[in-house]
């Protein structure tokens, strides 16, 4: 008796131990399908695994083109953020062979729960319906939770409230209001600086004391891929850099600051602050090297005397101080493609981004006002289609058919001639993150 049971014991354990050593292959194979940079074969695994669902496909792709995740690479920690996710749906910074150990030893190891993204935005005047749509389109795609901050007039902070409270049946975000705030002694001088408040965002990392990192965002940006994807980038960031831009233009010869500026400006055509990924920990940390004293001076020191220095031949408020920041301290900046910060800019004399041309567009930039007008039909339609849409799912499935159609209208513009890359991945999020696997397959 004794022996038989020993033998059934042996027969589980090895059993067992097969069981696991699959899954482990499965885990490899697919890790492999998702790094191809297609999301097919991994869409396929994961409907047969999932058994259907939404979102079965979701970890497909990878964060854009300098950023490609080299396989080794992603497997290097070995437990990484897989906690709530099950392995075969992966954010596409995770590593699938990490996430299967993980999965199997998570109920012996204590796992810290997953960080949120923090998202920074400044709203002021006429900019709810803008900011609204932004902060929505940043939660449909998203994969792990958002944690907004919101610095707005006070007289908007219940239209905010309002809207946003009636959204948290998603359960994927939180938010923080805040009033406008500038350091007290020189409140006045920094308001009138630009736009009525638009130089908030360079006090961020002094406000937000708590916060490691922080994607700050413009009001007039809209999502087309999960948020998830631009924050894995702070990942990439080498010892030195503790932000993430990208150029102010690709093609020089309609660059601003190369033509116009009388400051010094970062790179070619210098940076644009609507997008802007920091590591605020590093921030806050680095002595930055500046054309006023020869001690270097941290970030709560060297923005008022820039301002006092320059405030004559700046145009474009604090982006210009950004800059300036960066000609000085080039090796503190993170220089991300057009993709992920697509403005008018990029096709209304003809198209000069080609990144997005072979990948689509990442985050597109509505600036100069182009959502409310009609002199890019493009731009407007998108901000139109995600405005209208709701969170439901067949909502979201069926927005592309109308916004296609309404692309079309527009090509009689030079950004509605390459309308497709409005959509190519718009498409591809949406389809990754809504469309269910076919029944019968
Ligand atoms: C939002 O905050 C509450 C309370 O602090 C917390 O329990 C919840 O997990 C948070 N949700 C997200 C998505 O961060
Ligand atoms: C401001 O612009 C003027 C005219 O181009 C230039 O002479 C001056 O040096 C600039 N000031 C600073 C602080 O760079
Ligand atoms: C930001 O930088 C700090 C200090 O180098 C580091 O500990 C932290 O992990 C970084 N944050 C992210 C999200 O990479
Ligand atoms: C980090 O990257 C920047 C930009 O490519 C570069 O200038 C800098 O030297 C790099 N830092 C290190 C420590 O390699
Ligand atoms: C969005 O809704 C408005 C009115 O609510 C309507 O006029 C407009 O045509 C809709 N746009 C799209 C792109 O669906």
């Amino acid at each position: 008796m004794r022996r038989y049971l020993r033998i059934v014991v042996l027969c589980l354990a090895c059993g067992f131990c097969s069981l696991l050593y699959a899954f482990s292959q499965l885990a490899v194979s697919l890790e492999e399908g998702a790094g191809g940079g297609g999301g097919k074969p991994q869409a396929k695994a994961a409907s047969w695994l999932a058994g259907g669902g939404r979102g079965a496909a979701r970890g497909a792709g990878n964060a854009g083109s300098t950023a490609h995740p080299g396989g080794a690479d992603r497997c290097k920690d070995f437990f990484s953020l897989c906690y709530w996710n099950p392995y075969w749906m992966l954010p596409s910074d995770v590593c699938g062979m990490n996430c299967f150990w993980e999965a199997t030893f998570r109920y012996s190891l204590k796992i810290q729960p997953i960080e949120s993204m923090h998202l920074a935005v400044v709203a002021c005047g006429e900019r709810l319906e803008e900011t609204i749509t932004m902060l929505k389109s940043a939660i449909i795609f998203s994969i792990k939770p958002l944690q907004f901050h919101i610095f707005a007039e006070d007289q908007l902070h219940d239209s905010f409230k309002g809207i946003l409270d009636s959204w948290s049946f998603l359960q994927t975000f939180n938010y923080s209001l805040y009033p406008i705030t500038f350091p007290s002694e020189n409140a006045a001088e920094w308001k009138k600086l630009f736009k009525p408040c638009a130089s908030q965002r360079l006090f961020l990392p002094l406000i937000l004391k708590e916060v490691d990192s922080l994607l700050y965002v413009d009001t007039d940006i809209l999502f087309l891929r999960p948020v998830d994807d631009i924050w894995s980038l702070l990942k990439k960031f080498n010892s030195t850099q503790i932000a993430a831009m990208a150029p102010e233009h690709e093609e020089p010869r309609i660059g601003w600051y190369n033509r116009f500026a009388r400051h010094p400006y970062y790179g070619k055509t210098g940076i644009n602050s609507g997008v802007m990924l920091m590591n605020m920990t590093r921030m806050r940390r680095k002595y930055f090297k500046n054309d006023m004293t020869t001690v270097r001076l941290q970030w709560g020191d060297i923005l008022m005397p820039l301002l006092k220095k320059y405030k004559l031949n700046i145009t474009w408020g604090d982006q210009d101080l950004l800059n300036i920041i960066f000609f000085h301290n080039p090796e503190s900046l993170f220089v991300f493609p057009c993709q992920w910060n697509y403005r008018p800019d990029h096709c209304i004399y003809g198209s000069n981004c080609q990144e997005a041309e072979e990948e689509g567009i990442f985050i597109l930039h509505g600036n100069r006002g182009v959502y409310h007008d009609d002199k890019q039909p493009a731009f407007r339609a998108i901000y139109e289609a995600l405005r209208n849409c709701s969170f439901e799912d067949d909502n979201i499935r069926s927005l592309l058919k109308p916004l296609e159609l309404e692309l079309q209208k527009t090509v009689h513009t030079y950004c509605g001639k390459i309308y497709k890359i409005f959509i190519k991945q718009l498409s591809k999020s949406i389809r990754d993150r809504y469309d269910r696997p076919p029944k019968e397959r």
